[in-house]
């Protein structure tokens, strides 16, 4: 039986909330690493449009997904990815991208997918995850859960101030309503309500609610996850986990070959 001795922080809520600029300043502090998983479906999405995939058709998706490579690292204390070889950052945040990504995270494959390689994350040390189901369905077994909110006129504020025209509103009803883990307040999660928060004071607010991390039990998921196949798209899918910095030190690789028994 594998078991994992680290800890997740998992960090849900809708658009807007303050989950990255947490979820960053938070693992800057305790020397964990930062994974906006947001980002995940941002890429894979990015790049089915680069193919040319109708990301309205479930059907598409699902068959491009499984003929794309992605290659997942941390590094310096934070998730980088390659999509068949290429970079996205720089395209993830791009209008088309937010238009799209609810629809292709709404396809049960890609989250199984996606999941599968969140959960893989934990080899590599302490983790604070951000996303919409950390704490509902990939790490249901945290202790650690919050859920930040704000009022929705104040995170269209917070979007806009960064120059975006995106609606949010109708990517966090899609994101509400899917069937496939849609964004709830996980059981057990800790609420935070941001609109009146500034940034520092819903980190602090977070810190004085983990108390003393050291005294709290390891995550085992891995033993509950020993006998469940991985998804067919993990096979192509290799895992680079790089413990760098003040963070870890060391090197490996896990590849995937879709024997896990
Ligand atoms: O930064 P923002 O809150 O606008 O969104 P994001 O975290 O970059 O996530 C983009 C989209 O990915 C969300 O609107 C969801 O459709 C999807 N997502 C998800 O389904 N599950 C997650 N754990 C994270 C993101
Ligand atoms: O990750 P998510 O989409 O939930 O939100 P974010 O990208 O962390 O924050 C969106 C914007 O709101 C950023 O410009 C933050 O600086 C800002 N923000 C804020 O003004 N007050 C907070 N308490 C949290 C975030």
């Amino acid at each position: 039986m594998t078991t994992s001795a680290h800890s997740v922080i998992a960090i849900d809520g809708p658009a807007a909330s303050g989950k990255s600029s947490v979820a960053r300043a938070l693992a800057a502090e305790l020397e964990f690493a930062h994974i906006d998983t947001g980002s995940m479906y941002r890429a894979l999405t990015w790049r089915l449009l680069e193919l040319g995939v109708d990301t309205k058709d479930p059907e598409q998706v699902k068959n491009a997904l499984s003929e794309i490579q992605i290659d997942t690292e941390i590094g310096d204390g934070r998730l980088v990815q390659r999509l068949d070889g290429h970079d996205p950052i720089a395209f993830i945040k791009e209008d088309k991208v937010s238009g799209a990504v609810s629809e292709v995270a709404a396809v049960p494959e890609v989250r199984e997918c996606l999941v599968g390689l969140q959960r893989q994350l934990l080899i590599s040390g302490n983790l604070v995850m951000e996303g919409r189901d950390i704490g509902s369905h990939v790490f249901p077994e945290t202790p650690y859960k919050f859920y930040m909110d704000a009022d929705a006129e104040v995170r269209a504020q917070r979007r806009a101030a960064e120059g975006s025209v995106e609606q949010i509103a109708t990517r966090d009803k899609q994101d509400s309503t899917r069937k496939a883990a849609p964004l709830a307040v996980a059981e057990g999660a800790q609420v935070i309500d941001t609109t009146y928060l500034s940034l520092e004071e819903v980190v602090a607010e977070v810190r004085s609610r983990l108390g003393d991390l050291s005294t709290q039990e390891v995550s085992t998921f891995f033993s509950q996850e020993r006998n469940r196949k991985p998804h067919p798209c993990l096979l192509f899918t290799a895992l680079v986990i790089r413990f760098s910095g003040v963070w870890q030190k060391g090197f490996f690789i896990t590849k995937f070959s879709g024997v896990r028994t």
